[in-house]
């Protein structure tokens, strides 16, 4: 009896945040709660992480309209139960009539077409990048894993408090006829509680099932797209979207402290970031101050402001453009540039240019991570770009279309709607993809799985990640603090360290303020969704700022 209680003391007596959650075998940690069980069932039928996979990201194309989707893109990561991994990269790509200034007005200034509207809408990959994991790596028949998702859209989804949020105060949905009639509810909005029919989404969802995935590329919802695309001076054509084609490519990978890290490869720089960031801290004991503290934010903001000004110089689609990722990742250059950090004093991102010589927050992605039975784990990240994307509905699909043509560079030296600042090599070009941050990532240790990641927000992507990976490896947190710990973000132009409002103590601010950093309060940083593996089973964590769901066996 006593020994049972005391048995329990690790699970009972756990600091400021929640347990993680337990499983023996499998587990899915999804932003939203149906998904993550859909995930889940699929797993405990027999289904591997891949097949979970492709349900979970059909089924939050229903249920997670903000940013789960079919008429987006992203990222999905794959680390087999053998030892090999993929990449399988489903970025949008920009549309053959796609010209380098085709977001700047007469005057040269950028617009917001780019954010706003049929033009912002890049070719979406994310059926024929789910089809394609799922071909080469499932086991489940494609109809059968989108079949839930096609229910919810048939019958509703009752409207959690974060989608009322999101949908009632969004004007870009409000332009545009179609969203207006279903995410709007007709102007009247959701409440809490609402049910949420999309009904036109269940139909081709429906034809999905019935043709296959490329119903959506050169079926009756290529052509309800491209229809609707040339009523509204859009550019994606039949042609566009027959054209689209996801890649399979090599992982990114680096090492840290005993781990191996397996993350995302051009054209995200996200895997580039992490690995880079945690090669300047290897030779550092900067986590000996204690997480939290002011002399550790201050030296991994200066890390995070670092890679960010190269990342604003360099980073672009490989497949078009030649960048030095390599040295980029390398310990010597990593080295290099860790030593003009000043323990007491920022750097001024005036002073601090890309390594190598020449060279409005309102989005919204969403990350998902599986473990299956066997060992397989699929870290998957994918997006609209902005909350809801353009805004734009394709007429007759229920599909909302993304507005990622606003992750190239509009304008080089203007931001873009992060804030950022990119270069030529991510400049918009015919059948081009844009430069992501996104960064699902995945840690290997001794050879097994450890943990999966992966997390929102547009640049703080890459900082998100990269301080919950050193939550976990350098400050020992559980995956539970780890995940809902109070982060922070620098990405060297604007030249503000980003903290989130709640968990840092305003004594910490002010030391920091002291070492020379503008700090700027923000609500929240990120949504991670993260796995562990360890020899006594699975931990799932959905992050203390989201309505996610850890759902295992
Ligand atoms: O690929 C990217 O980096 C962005 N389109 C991601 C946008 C995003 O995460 C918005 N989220 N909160």
């Amino acid at each position: 009896m006593r020994i049972a209680a005391l048995a329990l003391i690790p699970l009972l007596v756990h600091g400021a945040t929640r347990a993680p959650v337990p499983a023996d075998r499998a587990m899915v940690v999804a932003a939203e709660r149906q998904a993550a069980e859909i995930g889940r069932r699929v797993l405990q039928s027999g289904g591997n992480a891949v097949d979970a996979a492709v349900a979970v990201g059909m089924t939050m194309a229903v249920t997670y309209p903000l940013a789960g989707n079919i008429g987006g893109g992203g990222f999905m990561l794959i680390r087999f139960a053998d030892g090999r991994s993929t990449f399988i990269d489903f970025r949008e790509m920009a549309p053959g009539a796609a010209t380098r200034d085709m977001y700047l007005d007469a005057d040269g200034e950028a617009t917001d077409e780019s954010v706003i509207g049929y033009r912002a809408a890049g070719v979406p990959g994310t059926v024929r990048g789910l089809a394609m994991a799922l071909e080469k790596y499932g086991t489940k028949r494609w109809a059968e894993l989108i079949r839930p998702a096609r229910r919810l859209a048939e019958r509703g989804i009752t409207v959690t408090p974060l989608t009322v949020a999101t949908l009632s105060d969004n004007h870009r949905l409000e332009r545009f006829a179609e969203s207006k009639r279903i995410f709007l509810n007709g102007g009247d909005y959701f409440r809490r509680g609402d049910l949420l029919r999309q009904r036109d989404l269940a139909r081709t969802f429906r034809r999905m099932e019935k043709n296959g995935p490329d119903e959506f590329y050169t079926g009756e919802t290529a052509r309800l797209i491209a229809r609707d695309m040339a009523a509204n001076n859009g550019l994606i054509t039949l042609e566009d979207l027959n054209a689209y084609e996801p890649k399979e490519r090599r992982p990114l990978e680096g090492d840290y402290r005993g781990y191996q890290v397996l993350s995302a490869p051009p054209p995200s720089s996200g895997g580039a970031g992490v690995v880079q960031m945690l090669r300047m801290l290897e030779d550092s004991d900067y986590f000996q101050a204690g997480a939290g503290s002011a002399a550790a934010i201050h030296h991994v903001a200066e890390v995070q402001r670092r890679f960010f000004a190269d990342r604003a110089a360099y980073f672009g689609d490989t497949d078009f453009i030649e960048m030095p990722l390599d040295e980029l990742v390398s310990a010597a250059y990593a080295r290099k540039r860790a030593s003009t950090i000043d323990p007491e004093k920022a750097t001024p991102s005036s002073e601090v240019s890309a390594g190598l010589g020449d060279g409005k927050m309102d989005g919204e992605t969403t990350h998902y991570s599986v473990v299956d039975a066997m060992g397989n784990a699929v870290s998957v990240t994918y997006t609209l770009n902005g909350l809801y994307g353009s805004g734009v509905t394709a007429a007759g699909t229920g599909i909302l279309l993304n507005n990622e043509m606003d992750d190239f560079t509009a304008k080089p030296g203007a931001p873009n709607m992060f804030g950022l600042l990119q270069s030529e090599n991510n400049a918009i070009e015919p059948r081009k993809r844009p430069l992501s941050a996104m960064t699902p990532t995945i840690l290997v240790k001794d050879g097994k799985v450890a943990y999966v990641l992966g997390s929102p927000g547009g640049p703080t992507i890459i900082n998100t990640v990269f301080e919950t990976i050193l939550n976990l490896v350098d400050f020992n947190m559980d995956l539970q603090q780890a995940v809902d710990f109070p982060r922070f973000h620098h990405q060297w132009m604007p030249d503000e360290l980003r903290m989130e409002s709640y968990g840092f103590s305003p004594d910490t601010v002010r030391l920091l303020e002291e070492r020379g950093h503008t700090i700027r309060r923000v609500n929240r940083q990120g949504r991670v969704m993260a796995i562990e593996v360890n020899e006594d089973g699975l931990l799932g964590a959905a992050d203390a700022r989201s309505e996610g769901l850890a759902a295992g066996y």
